[in-house]
């Protein structure tokens, strides 16, 4: 998509496709001819079908031969940025069912949010939506985009929040790719070979512990996980240093499973065939280091993802076996299919003892019990730490990526106890299953302040919604980064 910022309305051309987005009071509002911004007219009689609800999106041929696209925000007091977010999504998705791949688009002026709020709001809508999987489409020549938008604004920063929104939206579509690609092009040997790459790409540093390296370092649940496959397993870590002199730095860790088939605890077909994308969190992750250092975040931050499949075979870990992990405690495995929660243990262990961030944000498809609990829209989370708790919050609200905490108690530990080992992998209760994740991996975080966040829900969506498309989101890049330009 290319970008151009105009900031004066009077000049818009007749001959352009011109987007302007109008609310329920405008359109009662609008007189018989009505001027709605600069030169800009939308007579009352061309609209009489139009009603401007939230994504209500129409093609107007004014009498004078200019075509516009009228865009709905609903009702005035309810427009909020994330409504404004879908609402240009369904721009995008009527210009490119219509054929229609350059636009310019009159960004409207809302009195109750601020001027630069709305204009990144309809650029994130636009951008993020106009994406598509289509890597093993042999004819890709029909699928239009939308290639050229001018926005129309008089806001003096434009350029800049734009050039950023197109970098974060860039990157979203590049954790997209990465989750919705095959096993057979994205095993563990092939996400450290291409966090190599796009590290050295942006001057970061990449890491990665190889077999070898991962048995040296005593990472036996990793290890135990990584049993039944063929393809080794990778520890990949990448450090991003915005800001060299302070030692202050943010740490994330990524569930890396290329593909869970549950292992002895088989997966029934139905739930296997989209286990891909067990990979997300790494995904996420990598993708948020990338974002940063593309914008050049004044921050440090350090990005862990353990990476392995998770196979059935001969020699795949069983039930009732016992693995010693990073830290030194030992896990009896109750369930093949827990293991998202294993390789995080020796993950977030190793990344507080040798990496020592100030915080840890852990993201993983978790539990499906977190599916089950908060659908699609929303994304669990535990947290013993209020601060940590209460920026992820704000960040979830500003970027629509949201997130809900979940109760941390200690009455949950009894469930996680095991007869043989110090812990079990598999809870001896039912019910509860994302806090009871949660509660294991707490055994091996110490002191650093931490945050769990299970996007088994919002990672991987069954159907299309607003500006996110059916399968990979890219979930959790936007509330990451605003989370790391908050966290102080
Ligand atoms: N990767 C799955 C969780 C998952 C489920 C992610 C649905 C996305 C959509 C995880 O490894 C798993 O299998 N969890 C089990 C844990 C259980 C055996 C304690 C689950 O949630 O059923
Ligand atoms: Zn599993
Ligand atoms: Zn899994």
């Amino acid at each position: 998509m290319k970008i151009k910022v105009k900031n004066d309305l009077s000049n818009i051309s007749q001959t352009d496709t011109v987007v302007v987005f109008l609310d329920e009071e405008n359109i009662k509002q609008l007189d018989a001819t009505g001027e709605v911004r600069g030169n800009v007219l939308v007579e009352k009689s061309d609209i009489s079908f139009f009603f401007g609800a939230a994504g209500e999106v129409t093609a107007v041929s004014r009498k004078d031969g200019a075509n516009l696209i009228l865009c709905g925000l609903g009702e005035h007091t309810k427009i909020n940025r994330e409504k404004i977010r879908n609402s240009a999504a369904a721009v995008t998705g009527f210009c490119r069912s219509g054929k229609i791949s350059s636009v310019s688009i009159v960004v409207p002026q809302l009195g109750n949010l601020k001027d630069e709020d709305v204009l990144l709001s309809v650029a994130e809508g636009l951008m993020l939506s106009d994406y598509s999987f289509d890597k093993y489409k042999s004819d890709r020549s029909r699928d239009i985009h939308l290639d050229k938008v001018v926005f129309y604004t008089e806001l003096s920063g434009a350029s800049a929040i734009l050039k950023e929104a197109l970098i974060v939206a860039e990157n979203t579509y590049f954790c997209r790719d990465l989750v919705n690609d095959t096993t057979n092009e994205i095993n563990p040997v092939d996400f450290a070979k291409l966090a190599k790459k796009i590290s050295s790409a942006s001057g970061m540093k990449c890491t990665v512990l190889d077999e070898k390296a991962i048995k040296k370092k005593n990472m036996g649940l990793l290890l135990a996980v990584n049993k039944g496959s063929d393809v080794p397993p990778r520890f990949v870590i990448v450090e991003y240093k915005g800001n060299p002199s302070s030692k202050k730095t943010i740490g994330f860790v990524g569930k890396g499973i290329t593909f869970d088939s549950g292992g002895m605890n088989l997966k029934p077909g139905g739930s296997m065939g989209t286990m891909r994308m067990d990979m997300a969190g790494a995904g996420t992750v990598l993708s948020i280091v990338k974002t940063a250092s593309e914008l050049k975040i004044k921050k440090n931050i350090t990005a862990v993802m353990p990476l392995t499949e998770n196979m059935l075979s001969s020699s795949a870990f069983r039930p009732g076996d016992v693995y010693t992990s990073y830290n030194g405690k030992t896990v009896e495995i109750g369930n093949t299919d827990a293991e998202g929660r294993l390789i995080l243990a020796d993950a977030l262990a190793y990344m507080e003892k040798e990496l020592k961030p100030d915080v840890i944000v852990d993201m993983a498809t978790l539990t499906g019990a977190c599916v089950a609990a908060f659908g699609e829209t929303v994304a669990a989370f535990l947290s013993e730490d209020d601060s940590v708790a209460s920026v992820l919050e704000s960040s979830a609200e500003i970027t629509g990526e949201k997130l809900w905490r979940l109760p941390f108690y200690e009455d949950y530990d009894d469930r996680m106890k095991s007869d043989a080992a110090d812990l079990n992998n598999m809870s001896s209760e039912k019910n509860a299953g994302t806090i009871a994740a949660a509660v294991f991996l707490r055994n091996f975080v110490e002191k650093t302040p931490w945050a769990h966040v299970d996007i088994a829900g919002t990672a991987w969506y069954s159907k299309a919604r607003g500006y996110r498309p059916k399968n990979a989101t890219g979930y959790g890049l936007r509330l990451m980064i605003d989370f790391i330009k908050e966290w102080k």
